[in-house]
């Protein structure tokens, strides 16, 4: 298949480029690398030997994607990551978020619409659901009152695409919902890039134990849960980039539409458990310093992935331990070990 992907140079992006490479398929590769670096596509091609079409863009600007796809046509399907994350930076500076988040997937579907581009896999994340009432999280679960713009983003966008899906049945769209994404490709040549000071659990964790930081301060350790700290599903990058390829392939006869799927590994793991886990593998202890709670943090979540397994045909495969180590590796390398 001829596949764009949005976002391609960053964290879920890049990892899932190399996938859809190594599996064959044709790839057009877009980014405006305001969130990545200008080496990703070297290190991707040193990982799979294949060229992507690279394009350096800003899909938000009206009217850019689709002139550059224009003539890159036919094209099965587009990937679309390309969105800001970091859930801090988004209460300062909604704005930002409202803009690059909700005018690009408004840009990506404009495209698909008009250029017939059938299959649209678009990324979400288990932050719409809130805190939970009932766990595991189901994809029938209610939305619950984003905490970010970041959040309102992805909700919002969810309801952007199941109102254009309404309106054009000729697109079909997975949303797939992921939960944590940690790790890093195990060449340690991509992996997580942070700029400034990662708001994030383990790429913290790992520039603590590589020394770029003082301790891992962990926020809060009195919530109801069994060891105080807050729980979560974190899934490795490399399975997260498998159920993208896998949500490709649904999409050729989808069950419904949009297809819904939480994206997770089924375990919650507490942040303390990754802590334990991370000194079993680095063989150190970490300094930690237990301090209140981060506003608007998630007490607990966790997915139940049996609709992904039924309709989908995947689960995770690899461990926790296997994405402390990859990430513990990509650190390493960041580091010029
Ligand atoms: C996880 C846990 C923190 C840092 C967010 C978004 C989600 C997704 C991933 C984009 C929490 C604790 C963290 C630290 C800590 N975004 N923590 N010390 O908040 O679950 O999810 O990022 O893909 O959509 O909502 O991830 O890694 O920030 O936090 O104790 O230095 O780790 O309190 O309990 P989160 P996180």
């Amino acid at each position: 298949m001829r596949i764009v992907l949005t976002g391609a140079a960053g964290f879920i992006g890049s990892h899932t480029l190399v996938v859809l490479q190594e599996l064959g398929h044709e790839v057009i590769a877009i980014d405006d690398f305001s969130n990545s670096e200008p080496h990703i596509p070297g290190r991707i091609f040193q990982i799979t030997g294949k060229e992507a079409e690279w394009m350096e863009l800003d899909i938000a600007q009206p009217g850019l994607l689709k002139n550059a796809l224009r003539n890159r046509l036919p094209i099965d399907g587009i990937i679309h990551f390309a969105a800001f994350k970091a859930v801090e930076e988004s209460v300062h500076n909604p704005l930002k978020y409202y803009r690059n988040n909700l005018y690009g997937l408004v840009e990506v579907l404009d495209c698909m619409r008009e250029l017939n581009i059938p299959k649209l896999v678009f990324s979400s994340s288990c932050t719409v659901y809130g805190n939970p009432d009932e766990l595991p999280v189901t994809e029938q679960a209610p939305f619950r009152p984003a905490v970010s713009p970041y959040g309102e983003t992805k909700q919002m966008g969810e309801r952007i695409l199941m109102d254009t899906l309404k309106a054009h049945p000729e697109l079909q769209a997975c949303i797939l919902r992921y939960f944590n994404p940690i790790g890093a490709h195990p060449s340690g040549l991509i992996g997580e890039l942070c700029r400034g000071v990662p708001s994030n659990l383990i790429p913290y964790l790992t520039q603590t134990a590589i020394g770029k930081r003082e301790r891992l301060r962990i926020f809060g350790n009195d919530y109801s849960t069994p060891d105080g700290t807050c729980i979560r599903d974190f899934i490795h990058v490399c399975d997260l980039a498998d159920a993208h390829v896998r949500a490709l392939n649904y999409l050729d006869s989808p069950k419904e539409n949009p297809g819904i799927f939480n994206v997770g590994t089924g375990k919650g793991v507490s942040v303390q458990e990754a802590v334990d886990t991370f000194n079993s593998i680095w063989g150190k202890s970490l300094p930690v310093e237990y301090v209140s709670r981060r506003a608007g943090d998630v007490e607990q979540i966790w997915s139940d992935t049996q609709k992904i397994e039924r309709d989908l045909g995947w689960s995770a495969k690899r461990s926790l331990a296997d994405a402390l180590a990859d990430a513990w590796r990509w650190e390493q390398t960041l580091a010029g070990h």
